[in-house]
């Protein structure tokens, strides 16, 4: 839906001095040579607001953008511009050709996810640059939105070429204040969070949260629809400016390309609060739309594994007396999820290839072949009998070309097993992803360098034909392309419940405050809540423990979606707190709407998300190590009398003497109630809201 423009919508500056405002201008990119006596300068563009005005410019013929946030500076003019091995650099002699204007605002739907319907309400300019000798160099197509902004680069093509160095940079007020883990490191995206002034970032991940010093606006700098190009870090150069650092091949290069390109969204959210942040949509918007078609077999689901019993060491993934992925163990977790209506039970470690030291197994590892004490055809029709399927595992190990020699097999067997997700597994340590090449070497790739990037868009697309969605562990970042192949369901990609189990270190209680205004940015997260016996059997106060009360893990199943959810502990401690589990059995893994009412990173965060298959709205609410007082003004809820219940951290509750307490209150509540919610140290809340039958 592309309406006219209103004619303030961009000013350009001509050379020489003049001054004009233009109204249209042609909309095709200008490739040919161009007359650059009529070059101009600066090219604005305004929010549909007004809110948000973003400029590009040409001074001395090198490109650089800035934005205005309420008619204050929120990033400096920063450089654009891409280097190459061979042929001619876009870094200098630059002018702008042409600009073309256009607006959008339409709705449209996602088959699930976090709300039903989408708003993506933007203007944009097309911004064609030639060389000051006249040849035509490349165009930068960026959208201005009422939450944010995004812009990239399209080329036109020159043939094969190697990019060395992206010049993308993100100037932001060195005091702004930062939520960032490191990037370039071993641990890939699993570390626990920084907290500190922007200019204590060194190498950092996106997306990466800041807020510009004077309670100024929050900003999240990350990056959308990530197709065939390396992952972006960012790299702090002078104070303050974050410069694109693109995750490297294995001969150094950072991206090859071989024709026309456009590259992922360069993307910039901004809400004058941290709650506006997690419910912005622009990187979403930024991706293009479901290339899937029908994508019904995508059903979101819960589930529960036989995982925690590895991570706490009580089974193992490989064979022998401990095997926790047996027949007759699974048998018992298919009956347990019929029982209690889950959809799914995932079996880990029933695969050959497990056995020794599993990190280096990655050239062994088989899709298709099952341990001989686990019946994988038994068992998916044991399964199938009680309306429970089983969820796939292919854990690589990192050995990319292993996987891919034998992924179609592997998921034309699981289709035909009515297998209908697979959580897949990338564990090396970071810049040691195994690429085998045709030559018969092995290389070591980056988990975000073009390769890794390409090889999961690959196993989606694969997966897509065998109606099969995909639970990446190990993954590249999520930049929204569950848009366009809705089977890319969820990912881990941020530091999971798993490392309380390991404790090296556990999660602390400020950890889930962070990540839904960090990592939970870019899209679902595989975090595996719901941990019962929070210290595995040992008393409450040995380590290592999961560092929350009891409440807080409920609320985790609201406040970090995923459209694939586990139940992540042991059948027998569900079993023991039915209480507790009955919030689990209820809360919806689909949402038709979902609000983040409240928070601030590293302290608390509030979230109300409204089931997609009834009336019922339900609230998470967490808190860091910090006993706090949340009031909640239910002003979001439907016109109904709702009951609501209340799963609350109870009498003396504390994450580290006493997480345990948990009262259930049942209370008559509507849209003009006010709710005062006690949180306890390291505690939380959940609320299902549920409306008259
Ligand atoms: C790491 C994953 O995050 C975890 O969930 C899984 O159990 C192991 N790898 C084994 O694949
Ligand atoms: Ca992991």
């Amino acid at each position: 839906m592309n309406k006219p423009v209103a004619a303030s919508l961009i000013a350009i500056t001509l050379l020489g001095g003049g001054c004009a405002t233009s109204e249209t201008t042609p909309a095709e990119p200008t490739l040919e040579t161009v007359s650059v006596a009529t070059a101009v300068t600066t090219a604005k563009i305004v929010s549909p607001s007004q809110n948000l005005e973003v400029a590009l410019t040409t001074d001395s013929g090198t490109l650089a953008w800035e934005a205005k946030w309420r008619g204050e500076t929120i990033v400096q003019p920063s450089a654009l511009g891409l280097v190459f091995k061979t042929g001619r650099d876009f870094n200098r002699d630059l002018v702008i050709a042409s600009t073309a204007q256009s607006n959008k605002d339409e709705v449209w739907e996602q088959p699930w996810g976090e709300r039903q319907f989408v708003r993506d309400h933007h203007n944009e300019i097309l911004v064609d640059l030639a060389f000051t000798d006249g040849s035509p160099a490349f165009s930068i197509r960026l959208r201005v939105f009422d939450d944010g902004l995004g812009f990239r680069y399209e080329v036109p093509d020159t043939g094969p070429r190697q990019i060395t160095d992206e010049l993308t940079e993100f100037r932001v007020d060195e005091k702004a204040q930062s939520w960032w883990i490191p990037a370039a490191g071993w641990n890939r995206y699993e570390e626990l969070y920084e907290t500190t002034p922007l200019s204590e970032v060194h190498r950092a991940h996106t997306p990466i949260t800041l807020e510009l010093p004077d309670s100024g606006p929050f900003l999240s700098i990350h990056e959308a629809a990530l197709v065939d190009y390396a992952g972006m870090w960012l790299n702090q150069g002078r104070p303050g400016a974050l410069e694109a650092d693109l995750a490297p091949w294995s001969d150094g290069t950072k991206v090859k390309v071989d024709g026309a390109f456009v590259t992922p969204w360069r993307t910039v959210q901004v809400s004058d609060t941290a709650a506006g942040l997690a419910n912005s949509d622009l990187i979403l918007n930024l991706n293009e739309p479901n290339a899937l078609g029908d994508v019904s077999w995508a059903k979101p689901s819960k589930y529960i594994g036989i995982w925690w019993c590895m991570h706490i060491q009580e089974c193992t993934w490989g064979s022998g007396e401990k095997h926790g992925a047996t027949t007759s163990r699974t048998r018992d977790y298919i009956d347990f999820a019929a029982k209690h209506g889950f959809d799914g039970v995932l079996v880990e470690g029933w695969n050959y290839g497990w056995d020794g030291d599993w990190f280096s197994n990655g050239e062994i590892f088989s899709f298709t072949q099952a341990y001989e004490d686990f019946d994988l055809e038994g068992l998916a029709a044991y399964a199938a009998e009680q309306d429970v399927y089983l969820i796939g595992h292919h854990e690589t190990s990192g050995a990319i070309t292993n996987y891919e020699e034998q992924m179609e097999d592997a998921y034309a067997l699981y289709e035909r097993l009515g297998i209908p997700a697979i959580k897949t597994g990338y564990v090396a340590d970071g810049g040691e992803i195994s690429r085998r090449d045709d030559d018969g070497k092995t290389y070591k790739e980056w988990h975000d360098g073009q390769y890794a990037v390409n090889h999961h868009l690959r196993a989606l697309k694969l997966a897509a034909k065998y109606k099969i969605a995909i639970n990446a562990h190990e993954p590249i970042k999520d930049t929204g392309l569950r848009r366009t192949y809705p089977n890319a369901f969820s990912r881990e990609g941020a530091r999971g419940q798993e490392y309380n189990a390991w404790g090296v270190p556990p999660n602390d209680p400020a950890h889930t405050t962070i990540l839904p205004f960090t990592r939970m940015l870019s899209g679902p997260m595989d975090f595996t809540p719901g941990i019962f016996d929070l210290s595995f059997g040992k008393p409450v106060m040995e380590d290592p423990r999961v560092q929350t009360t009891l409440a807080k893990q409920l609320a985790l199943y609201v406040l970090l979606h995923s459209p694939i959810q586990m139940a992540a502990d042991l059948p027998r401690n569900y079993e023991a707190r039915p209480d507790a589990f009955e919030f689990i059995k209820q809360v919806p893994v689909d949402w038709s709407e979902s609000i983040m009412l409240d928070g601030y990173p590293g302290d608390f965060a509030v979230m109300a998300r409204k089931d997609r298959n009834s009336q019922a709205w339900f609230l998470g609410a967490v808190t860091d190590e910090e006993a706090r007082t949340i009031q909640v003004d239910l002003s979001f809820l439907d016109s109904f009398a709702y009951e609501a219940q209340i799963y609350r951290d109870g009498e003396g509750a504390d994450w580290r003497t006493n997480p345990y307490p948990l009262e259930i209150d049942f209370q008559s509540v509507g849209k003009e109630s006010t709710l005062t919610l006690e949180l306890a140290a390291g505690g939380g809340v959940a609320i299902a809201f549920i409306p008259p039958e």
